[in-house]
């Protein structure tokens, strides 16, 4: 797999111009430092609120917070992944790109030998001994060609034919046991016996395990997959991911759903961009793949209260992740499969298209185990939404809802308003029309402490002398970061430091940060205060956890410890 290095990236962003780049899909206009035009990514018609810095070689549009680097910027404009945005920009300075080609070998023999499975399991489902269970992927409507298409085979009666065929053909029997093919009892045996196989691909379409299903009415888990290996892990896996990354980008939709066939279902009636959870709940490695795909995700579970719930809890992590969701519930069948073998292929995009919010599925799931003619179970009702409301960042949303409510349930607006909690939002007031980011004043302080960092060495050095430590673990793990960065590069770069979080779980996070760029810039005593503060804060939040210590400890001695450390630290702050 071809990959390009961060060096050779950070090469291309030194020679890249953003203004010239920006510029090609953006009308820019130099005020001050930065040059301002019309934000591309959402409708700002009036007042241009997108901002790009030459120097630092990063945008932000203080209206809809969208920022980032040249790269982030093509990907985000041109709806393809990281990658192809590099090799674009690449294209349009002339940058001569050069493809580093780094092997994986390390699990080389792995892959091969599950590659070599699959196809020994294709084959074997159209022996003899694939017989009985060619007659039920038929009987459940799943044809030859989807069989091709998807690799589907079957499993060997034996106890160990695949293993044995496997170590003659020179296999390592660490390999296979490493790859999850073969299982270690008194002796060495196949671990998917009598079962029809599906072959799972990473996102790179290389197979790193199979799931196996039962095709007889027998009484064993209807399936067994392969186990946790170096290469396996179920929360890093979306079935079907490596065919639909592409639809999904072209249609800017994904489609989720809980079992793989139904993915291969819908896949098979012409729906490609569609994935499969196996069974679980979606992991952070899961959200990961997701917003490498940059598209709106419509979640689709069974039609039954786990589905429900699956629904309720996998949303709950697409949503606070920041991609946007809808739901779907189907209905008049247990799953999608079911649904499309009665229904039309029409109706199922009909109903695709018609999928909920997922703040509208949730206040349906509110009101299902109510009486809603009871005032009691009305006041319940409106306490949750507005929990839910409270949650929620848009005040769009929140407008509407407070309306929809008013009208439906006959109760003053203000009274429900008044439930709204107000958030302070540090040291910037947005202006009218602009999406409010609810930031409590330390995350703010941390994020500007993390944004200096960013720009120059110096804020580096003094965070090292000062403070060393954030006391939010989000922003912590960010200073761990640029310090990393730092150590490694032994420069900073705001732009590059971007690139270098692309694949991070804090990435999100980071280019809140960059948010920043718009403020007034702090001189040295400004910052000094600021810094001061945060100090202060600190303390504070080290008081509050020897003060839950006291209320813990037993012994005379220890209480008096901490009863001195408290003190120690307010008489410090006092001096200060
Ligand atoms: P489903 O039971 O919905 O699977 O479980 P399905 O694909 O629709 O299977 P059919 O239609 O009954 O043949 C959802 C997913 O949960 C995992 C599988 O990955 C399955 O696709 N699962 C389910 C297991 O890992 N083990 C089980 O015993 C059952
Ligand atoms: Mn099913």
């Amino acid at each position: 797999m071809p990959v390009i290095s961060k060096e050779t990236i950070n090469d291309i962003q030194r020679q890249a111009n953003i203004v010239d780049i920006v510029g090609q899909y953006v009308t820019l206009e130099k005020r001050g430092k930065n040059y301002f035009g019309l934000c591309p990514f959402h409708n700002d018609v009036n007042n241009p609120s997108f901002c790009v810095n030459e120097e630092k070689k990063i945008f932000t549009c203080f209206s809809c917070h969208k920022s980032g680097n040249v790269f982030t910027f093509i990907e985000e404009r041109e709806n393809v992944s990281f990658i192809e945005a590099v090799k674009i920009v690449s294209d349009k300075i002339g940058y001569e790109l050069k493809l580093d080609i780094k092997q994986n070998t390390q699990y080389e023999a792995h892959y091969e030998a599950l590659d070599l499975a699959s196809r020994f399991y294709q084959n074997n489902l159209h022996s003899s001994d694939g017989k009985e269970a060619r007659e039920y992927l038929k009987n459940r409507g799943i044809n030859e060609d989807i069989i091709d298409e998807f690799a589907i085979g079957f499993a060997p009666k034996g106890t160990d034919t695949i293993t044995k065929m496997l170590l003659n053909k020179d296999f390592d029997e660490n390999v296979l046991l490493e790859s999850g093919i073969t299982n270690r009892g008194n002796s060495l045996y196949d671990t998917f016996r009598n079962r029809i196989t599906f072959p799972i691909h990473n996102d790179k379409g290389r197979i790193v395990g199979f799931s196996a299903r039962i095709y007889q009415k027998i009484d064993e888990a209807k399936y067994i997959n392969t186990r946790e290996t170096p290469i396996f892990k179920k929360g890093e896996i979306l079935f079907n991911y490596h065919r639909a990354q592409g639809e999904a980008r072209k249609n800017k939709y994904l489609l989720i759903v809980e079992g793989q066939l139904d993915a291969i279902r819908i896949y098979s009636v012409g729906i490609k961009n569609v994935v499969a959870t196996m069974g679980t709940a979606l992991t952070s490695d899961h959200i990961n793949l997701l917003k490498k795909l940059n598209v709106k995700i419509v979640l689709c579970m069974d039609n039954d209260q786990a589905g429900e719930k699956a629904s309720l809890a996998n949303g709950e992590i697409i949503e606070s992740a920041g991609i946007p969701l809808s739901i779907l519930r189907i209905s008049g069948a247990k799953d999608p499969d079911e649904y499309l073998l009665n229904n039309s292929v029409e109706a199922f995009k009909d109903a695709i298209d018609n999928a909920i919010t997922f703040f509208d599925f949730k206040m349906n799931y509110l009101k299902k185990d109510k009486n809603l003619d009871k005032v009691d179970d009305v006041s319940r009702y409106i306490n949750q939404v507005i929990a839910e409301l409270n949650k929620n960042k848009d005040d769009v949303l929140i407008n509407l809802t407070i309306n929809r409510l008013s009208e439906e349930y006959g109760i003053d607006k203000n009274v429900l308003l008044n439930k709204i909690i107000k958030v302070d939002t540090g040291i910037i007031e947005p202006k009218k029309g602009e999406i409010k980011r609810r930031i409590s004043k330390i995350d703010k302080y941390c994020e500007i402490i993390l944004y200096y960092m960013l720009n120059d060495i110096k804020y580096i050095k003094l965070y090292e002398q000062e403070l060393s430590y954030l006391p939010i673990d989000l922003y912590n793990e960010i200073a761990n970061d640029i310090l990393a960065f730092y150590i490694k590069y032994n420069y900073i770069s705001i732009a590059d430091f971007i690139t270098y979080e692309i694949e991070g779980e804090r990435y999100d996070d980071v280019l809140k940060v960059i948010d920043h760029m718009i403020d007034q810039e702090l001189s040295d005593e400004e910052y000094i205060v600021l810094m001061g503060k945060m100090k202060s804060l600190i303390d504070e939040k080290k008081i509050e956890e020897l003060k839950m210590k006291l209320k813990t400890v037993s012994d005379i001695n220890e209480k008096l410890k901490i009863t001195n450390e408290i003190a120690r630290i307010k008489k410090k702050d006092v001096l200060e």
